[in-house]
């Protein structure tokens, strides 16, 4: 008898009977930039189609994802002002503590919306916490910061808080902060195992972030695999709801062996680099750009991600919704 595997591949619909990964609207979470006084949405460098918005234009965004089946977004707020400390970040006024607010009685419960947790978009040197005398950044001062911070979004009323920092201790500080507050139903969706990485450049075009060198003091070396676990052991330790794994698609074997580990759901975030190359070369026409979507996020799902946060999250979904 000789194996014929090519026989569950003969046609579409035995194809899609034995397929055992799938991509589903539910789980695509679309990131958005709103850009405080801006008059009308703009288009981000790098970007291919991706806007910043105004406090108006993104409650539109939210309505799409929403009729495309998608569950979660997760916001980014541009703010006009930035200093060294990022103070707009914990003003209960500031741009993204509005926009929650705004998002919130927007949509109701018919989207999770998750608020980054960050002070990168907020200071003048673009770091994402405050700077130490010799200029790296301060831990522990930074923690206090995100704790004001995680109390002003959780009160504009967000459903999780996108710690992103790559602070230690950042996950279990901010925990306490809430319970404290009494919010103890804002959950924290931990970017665990976050890489200092060359594939988030159009992402700081679309913060306007003022960085100059990196992040690499605090983000992780993607020359070593195992201390993405253990960065991933103490999120959830310290009491993360989801941890994610950044960038995805040039991370794929981090994401199967957290996924392999937690005892939470696992996001993954096709970030904006991975975005811009595959964008960039279908519009060079040397690239089938649907046909290279579908794989890569479907590869991430594959990887173990439960949840994909993606660029492409609302008209994929669609998409899945039309069976296109
Ligand atoms: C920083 C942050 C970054 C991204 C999300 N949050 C950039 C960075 O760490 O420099 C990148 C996302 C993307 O590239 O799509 N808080």
């Amino acid at each position: 008898m000789k194996i014929r595997p090519r026989r569950l591949r003969s046609t579409q619909a035995i194809r899609d009977l034995v397929s055992d990964v799938h991509l589903s609207p539910s789980a695509l979470m679309q990131p958005i930039f709103i850009k405080e006084g801006l008059a009308a949405p703009t288009p981000i460098d790098g970007m291919y189609g991706v806007m910043q918005h105004t406090e108006d234009s993104f409650l539109e965004i939210l309505d799409e994802a929403v009729a495309a089946g998608v569950k979660s977004v997760m916001l980014f707020a541009v703010p006009t002002r930035r200093d060294a400390s990022g103070s707009e970040a914990t003003n209960p006024d500031g741009i993204l503590s509005r926009s929650v607010r705004k998002a919130r009685a927007h949509i109701g419960d018919r989207l999770a919306l998750v608020a980054d947790l960050c002070l990168d978009e907020f200071t003048d040197h673009g770091h994402c916490g405050v700077l130490a005398l010799d200029g790296s950044v301060d831990n522990d001062s930074t923690l206090e910061i995100y704790g004001e911070m995680a109390t002003a979004l959780a009160k504009a009323g967000a459903d999780f808080l996108g710690a992103s920092g790559m602070m230690d201790g950042q996950v279990g500080f901010v925990r306490g902060v809430l319970d404290d507050n009494g919010f103890t139903n804002t959950g924290i969706l931990a970017y665990s195992a976050k890489f200092a990485s060359g594939f988030y450049n159009p992402f700081r075009n679309a913060v306007e972030s003022q960085l100059q060198g990196d992040r690499r003091g605090y983000q992780q070396d993607y020359r070593r695999a195992g201390e993405s676990l253990l960065e991933l052991e103490l999120d959830i330790a310290e009491g993360a709801d989801i941890v994610m794994v950044k960038p995805a698609l040039a991370y794929l074997d981090i994401l199967k062996s957290a996924s392999e580990i937690s005892s939470v759901p696992v996001a993954a975030y096709v970030v904006s680099g991975e975005y811009a190359m595959i964008e960039a070369a279908a519009a060079a026409g040397v690239l089938n750009r649907h046909a290279a979507i579908l794989e890569c996020l479907t590869a991430v799902r594959r990887a173990g991600a439960n949840i994909i946060c993606t660029y492409w999250a609302t008209e994929i979904a669609r998409k899945l919704k039309e069976n296109l």
